[in-house]
């Protein structure tokens, strides 16, 4: 960045991951004054031109209020029709670039390997930066694979594997709430901590997602990425600086450390899938019935997962991670639940519900529930949450973690080890069910969950 020019190169540009997320992403970080100096170039297999292209890009950036950074960005961006697994057609789009280079690949995972290779053979300019998103693989080996294909091609200081939880403000707020705190930190541990949750609960259904979504199911969509993601942070040791470096090894430690609880998926894991229902007045069709969907493929759309995180601080804490869509209930929080106190004085009642910190996000919250002396009776306790409304952040999440890649500051960055350590983690997982060793349970849509579920509802 830094005022010079650079350009970024968008290979599937005509896709749902760049109308979806990349542009509404990048206008609100144009608008927030970002990104000086940005060339768009937007390629597709598409035969578009490029007042198809401006009007796509410039309907996405409607939203953004701001005039001058935005409309100039539209008013210069361009389109080339390119085949991304031809070395020519990228030789092509690479001329067409100005400044520093940062590519997003918005493809489907195959794609983005065969460009990857194409690349290969010609060379990138020098601090090229490349961005991917999520699925990062389909498994551990794909993951793998993956890495190596990007590692070929620029350091991992120059990827950028973009999770936009990373980009939460409250997310990116546990940093600020764990480490510049005195009363929280000393009281993160196994000696106080009774459990972990993090809960991702959606009234969303699959909104026309088949094509992705059917492959991925609940636990890859939103466990083993965001979720996981969540709880490095959560239960990471503190880092000296919150650079790349030092908090992404922080992060890749706690992940390692982390397994299955009791390395049992039976009793560990649950999946289900909703059943027709309703929502707000909303009639849903049973997710089977969606088109697209491959009903026998089995796809869970809520995953619950227990992990142990095995380090001195946490082992014996579990770990609770759930996420479901069609749900009644829209909990999006991480709920720390601290054990009871060791001795209660005789004659105070009304203590029994358990300290918890509750971190939402979205909305956007932080809560700590306390027992204290409320009206009535000075010797019965009530339960009150002190709560925090969070303000919006400066940059809507998606432009938060683009802000990164742009910028050539990959903290908010996936890190390839990490990512890799993510489907390590949720492999034994997904080979139970592939066996069917856990059963595929049903919930009605705009109910609260399958009956079995292994998280209490708080
Ligand atoms: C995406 C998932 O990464 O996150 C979706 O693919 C999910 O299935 C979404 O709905 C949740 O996003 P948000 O913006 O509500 O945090």
């Amino acid at each position: 960045g830094g005022g010079s020019e650079q350009t970024l190169l968008v290979l599937g540009a005509t896709g749902d991951l760049t109308g979806r997320l990349l542009l509404p992403g990048l206008s609100g970080l144009l608008a927030a004054g970002a990104g000086p100096g940005l060339f768009l170039l937007g390629s597709g297999l598409e035969d578009w031109d490029e007042d198809r292209w401006r009007r796509r890009v410039s309907e996405s950036f409607a939203a953004t209020s701001d005039g001058g950074r935005v409309a100039a960005t539209v008013r210069q961006t361009t389109y080339l029709q390119a085949d991304v697994t031809r070395a020519d057609d990228l030789r092509r789009l690479l001329d067409a670039c100005r400044g520093d280079v940062v590519i997003f690949f918005a493809l489907p995972p195959a794609v983005t390997a065969k460009a990857c290779r194409a690349l290969g053979s010609l060379g990138l300019p020098e601090g090229t930066r490349l961005v991917v998103e999520k699925p990062f693989g389909v498994d551990r080996a794909s993951a793998v694979q993956l890495n190596q294909d990007l590692a070929g091609l620029v350091a991992e200081e120059q990827i950028h594997r973009v999770d936009h939880f990373l980009g939460k403000s409250t997310v990116l707020n546990i940093l600020g709430l764990r480490f510049a705190n005195r009363i929280l930190e000393p009281v993160l541990n196994a000696d106080h901590v009774a459990s972990v949750d993090i809960v991702f609960d959606e009234s969303l259904a699959l909104e026309d997602r088949a094509g992705y979504y059917d492959q991925a199911g609940a636990l890859v969509d939103m466990v083993q990425s965001h979720l996981l993601q969540v709880l490095a942070l959560l239960a990471m040791e503190a880092p000296p600086t919150v650079g790349a470096r030092e908090l992404r090894d922080r992060k890749a430690q706690v992940l390692r450390a982390t397994h299955l609880w009791g390395n049992d998926p039976a009793a560990s894991s649950r999946r289900a899938r909703y059943v027709a229902g309703e929502i707000g007045g909303r009639r849903l069709p049973a997710y089977a019935d969606e088109a697209g969907v491959d009903a026998g493929r089995g796809t869970e759309t809520l995953a619950e997962m227990v992990v142990m995180v095995d380090t001195w601080r946490w082992a014996g804490v579990p770990f609770r991670l759930r996420s479901g869509k069609a749900m009644t209930s829209t909990r999006k929080e991480a709920v720390i639940t601290f054990k009871q106190p060791p001795r209660v004085p005789d004659g105070l009642s009304g203590w029994e519900q358990p300290d918890r910190l509750r971190i939402g996000f979205g909305p956007d919250r932080l809560g700590i529930d306390l027992n204290i002396n409320g009206p009535g009776d000075p010797f019965v306790l009530d339960p009150v949450t002190l709560d925090a409304d969070f303000g919006p952040g400066a940059l809507p999440p998606y432009g938060e973690v683009l802000k990164g890649a742009l910028d050539g500051d990959p903290t908010l960055s996936v890190r390839g080890d990490t990512a890799e350590e993510c489907w390590r983690i949720v492999e034994p997982v997904l080979a139970a069910w592939r066996a069917d060793v856990v059963p595929l349970g049903e919930y009605a849509a705009g109910s609260s969950g399958p009956q079995d579920s292994l998280l209490p509802g708080i």
